[in-house]
């Protein structure tokens, strides 16, 4: 399967339907818009509203019934990203190849445009369905609302970000115990980034209206899939071009712990891999239905950007 070809089409109509989305937010301030659409538009792989849409298709849906869902996936997302760069957080002055929200709009006009993203991507999850009326039951909306929320919250990508933060330094500390390390390492990365990614599938398959069997199968692929999403993040932060990356590295100034800080590069290479075979093994109870997933793992655990 070719699947930049898969992704490109269902990542553009992401852009289009983003941009609508917010621009439609009533009584909006001009500047807090400005900057909500500022990195919204500076643009981003947009692999989990990608990953959203697959997840729906893979019980039938079409991709253009869930655009509200994947957006309001995606701005959540980009909130977390705005305010990731705050000097006050990893200080970095380059996102999606521009210079980063806080260095346009200031610190508090980025912290402002992350808490209108956050908030009004609950609008858009569900405004469709308290104006129109949309296409999916109203009870499935409410559970991919349910599962943004938790996956994105105090026990979800928040604490993730909160362990990523208070880990700075840890491997320079004296006598700093390897297996601490790794444990710490995992929760930081399952919570900061697998968190959302899970998130993906499950909204995907709440929407969809699927099994029991079905959403958790879902949810443990993407839970290993976002584990392998963030070790190539860490290995590229060393080894990537900064250009393609549109980011310009800050995890060995800011003394993070990261897949390659405490492995090496060719371990954390090592480790990406087994964590791409564990992903593939959950989509076992799908077969054949699941080629797209396969290939997805190929690109996240392969990608150079
Ligand atoms: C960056 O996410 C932050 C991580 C969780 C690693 P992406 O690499 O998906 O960022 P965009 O959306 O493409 O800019
Ligand atoms: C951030 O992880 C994950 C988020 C929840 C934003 P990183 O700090 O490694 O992300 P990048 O490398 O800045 O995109
Ligand atoms: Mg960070
Ligand atoms: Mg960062
Ligand atoms: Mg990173």
């Amino acid at each position: 399967m070719d699947i930049l070809s898969y992704m490109g089409p269902r990542a553009r109509l992401a852009d289009k339907a983003l941009v609508s989305a917010v621009k439609a937010l009533p009584f909006v301030h001009p500047p807090l818009r400005a900057a909500m659409l500022y990195t919204l538009r500076a643009g981003g792989k947009r692999i989990r509203s990608v990953l959203l849409g697959a997840s729906y298709e893979l019980f039938g849906g079409r991709y253009r019934d869930v655009l509200p869902a994947a957006c309001a996936l995606e701005m959540v997302h980009t909130y977390s990203l705005v305010h990731d760069d705050l000097p006050a957080m990893d200080d970095d002055d380059l996102r999606r190849g521009k210079p980063a929200c806080h260095k346009v709009f200031g610190e508090a006009g980025a912290i402002l445009a992350g808490d209108a993203l956050l908030t009004s991507a609950f609008t858009v999850l569900a405004g469709d369905a308290i104006r129109y009326g949309v296409p999916l039951p109203a009870g499935r909306v409410l559970k991919a609302a349910a599962i943004l929320a938790a996956r994105a919250g105090a026990s979800g990508m928040v604490a993730g970000q909160s362990a990523d933060l208070e880990a700075e330094g840890f491997l320079s500390k004296k006598g700093a115990p390897g297996a601490r390390a790794a444990r710490l390492l995992g929760y930081i990365h399952l919570h900061k980034t697998a968190d959302l990614i899970a998130a993906s599938l499950e909204m995907g398959a709440a929407l969809a209206g699927a099994s029991g069997r079905e959403y958790r199968a879902l949810s443990g692929f993407g839970l290993k899939l976002g584990l392998v999403f963030q070790a190539a993040d860490d290995i590229l932060d060393v080894v990537g071009d900064k250009r393609k990356l549109g980011k310009s590295g800050s995890d060995a100034r800011n003394k993070k712990l990261t897949y390659t800080s405490l492995y090496g590069v060719e371990g954390a290479r090592r480790r990406l891999r087994s964590l791409a075979a564990q992903a593939k093994s959950k989509l076992r109870p799908f077969g054949r239905r699941a080629g797209v997933f396969y290939a997805l793992t190929d690109f996240f655990a392969e990608r150079d950007r």
